[in-house]
């Protein structure tokens, strides 16, 4: 129980006694069998042990345990945009791999060639260079090479409660406790951090609308006003790095980018945008800064980029900050490998010929309206907040005050886990639901049906429709 206390960390999750009982309930001796032996190999680390259960196929939208219950995966860790297994995706890999399986480091090939300039071609205009990694961190941990070479200087500033990464210099620009904390120290010098745009729950106390809406005539955006105090008082930052849509999920006030960058271009910092999880169409665009019209000096992208299947990552940076020629920013063993370029790169076609940005932006609008017809009858529900298919239902006991129902959303997830639905959460109250970009107005329908059917039920009563929604008191 953690009702209205500090978010629970996800390590508490992964032991919590919701999660015994569940597991309780739907284990079969094979899983079983597996989850010791995972505990019994792997290093444990919060997070991703001990694991909830075992899959053994994942097809499309679906994966499926070994008793053959099947899940509608709305978290697939915003790796899954083409769903699980695309045919033409395994296919294209099955060629490279008869074809060109590896390329050691003095040689370049085809499928990377073609993939950086692909990326050169969809990315925002002026981001003409590129480096591959085999992960996100690493990428993030090239973007900030990047910018201290080009500015001479090493500090940056970033956002509490973001994640960039588990990599020394991605944990130290990171700002939660469970990667940077405890034994992990010390971390980059310089790492100033700042609190999140989060407008519910603004930071600095200003109220939102009924909708959930700032009121930018109240707050005017303080929260980009103090990115803007800090860098004028370090003077000498040579980074600002940040996602532009939170994945936790919080969308940007308006206009709060353009104010970061100004505040940037006038500091000589760099703007490093970190588009791992929201990038290549998740919100609904192809990239989460097109919705604020701001293009950053550095972008990452990582997760789908490998079509869910092979690990690639990718920094683009504009030409002028190619100034890193003697050093080696990121000489990565796979930096150039064939297959996993050739996955990035069938799978930017398989988005473009399959609209599914177009569909992300379809299905996520149609969700979003659904969810807060949902708030209106679940007075649980305290905001509904999203972009594309990133979405999130936060929860609170009391929408007057905002407290958090962290007890409910885990009770939730489990009661929607039983009726085939998977979804992760978020700063313990935040149902965060990250379908995959193919996904189906009927198979949408289903999951919303699921996540209703289990709010109700934990709430224990359905509430009568409220007129309007919550008011936020801030
Ligand atoms: C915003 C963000 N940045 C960076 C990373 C790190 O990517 P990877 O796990 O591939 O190293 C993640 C992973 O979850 C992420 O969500």
């Amino acid at each position: 129980m953690n009702e209205g206390g500090p978010p629970l960390a996800e390590s508490e999750i992964n032991r919590s006694s919701r999660r015994t009982e569940w597991q309780a309930g739907h284990l079969d001796e094979p899983t079983r069998h597996l989850l010791a032996e995972d505990a019994r190999y792997f290093l444990h680390q919060s997070v991703s042990t001990p694991c909830l259960s075992a899959i053994r196929r994942a097809e499309g939208v679906w994966i499926e345990d070994f008793t053959g219950r099947r899940y509608l995966d709305f978290h697939g860790n915003n790796a899954h945009h083409l769903g699980y297994g695309h045919p033409r995706l395994i296919a294209a890999l099955q060629q490279q791999l008869h074809d060109l399986s590896f390329a050691p480091r003095r040689f370049t090939c085809e499928p990377a060639i073609d993939l950086a300039r692909k990326l050169v071609d969809i990315s925002p205009p002026g981001l003409d260079k590129v480096l591959f990694a085999t992960g996100g961190s690493d990428a993030v941990e090239i973007a900030l090479k990047i910018a201290r070479a080009a500015t001479g200087r090493f500090k940056t500033v970033s956002f509490w409660d973001a994640f960039h990464g588990a990599g020394f210099g991605a944990a130290s620009v990171g700002g939660e406790a469970q990667f940077r904390s405890g034994p992990i120290g010390p971390l980059l010098p310089g790492t100033e951090h700042v609190p999140p745009f989060a407008c519910y729950r603004c930071p600095y106390g200003y109220p939102c609308d009924a909708d959930g809406q700032p009121r930018l005539d109240l707050c005017r955006l303080t929260c980009a006003k103090l990115v803007r105090y800090v860098l004028e008082r370090e003077g000498d930052v040579a980074a600002v790095i940040a996602e532009p849509a939170r994945a936790t999920p919080y969308i940007p006030p308006p206009g709060f980018w353009a104010m970061v960058q100004q505040a940037c271009h006038d500091h000589g910092t760099l703007l490093i945008f970190d588009e791992i999880p929201t990038g290549l169409g998740k919100t609904g665009r192809r990239f989460a800064c097109e919705h604020d019209g701001v293009t950053p000096d550095l972008l990452v992208l990582g997760k789908a980029l490998g079509g869910g299947v092979l690990p690639i990552a990718a920094v683009l940076a504009r030409a002028d900050l190619d100034v890193g020629g003697h050093w080696a920013f990121g000489h990565y063993t796979h930096e150039k490998n064939p297959v996993t370029c050739r996955a990035a790169l069938t799978t930017l076609e398989i988005i473009e010929d399959e609209r599914l940005v177009e569909n992300a932006h379809r299905q996520g609008e149609r969700a979003l309206q659904r969810l807060r017809e949902m708030q209106a009858r679940h007075s649980l529900i305290g905001d509904v907040r999203g972009r594309g298919l990133l979405l999130g239902v936060e929860l609170v006991s009391d929408r007057e005050d905002k407290t958090p129902a962290n007890d409910a959303a885990e009770a939730v997830l489990y009661h929607a886990l039983s009726r085939g639905l998977s979804f992760k959460i978020s700063l313990g109250n935040v149902l965060t639901l990250t379908p995959p970009l193919i996904i189906t107005a009927a198979q949408m329908d289903a999951a919303l049906a699921i996540l209703e059917e289990s709010i109700a039920a934990v709430a224990g009563t359905v509430s009568q429709p409220t007129p309007g929604r919550n008011t936020n008191s801030g």
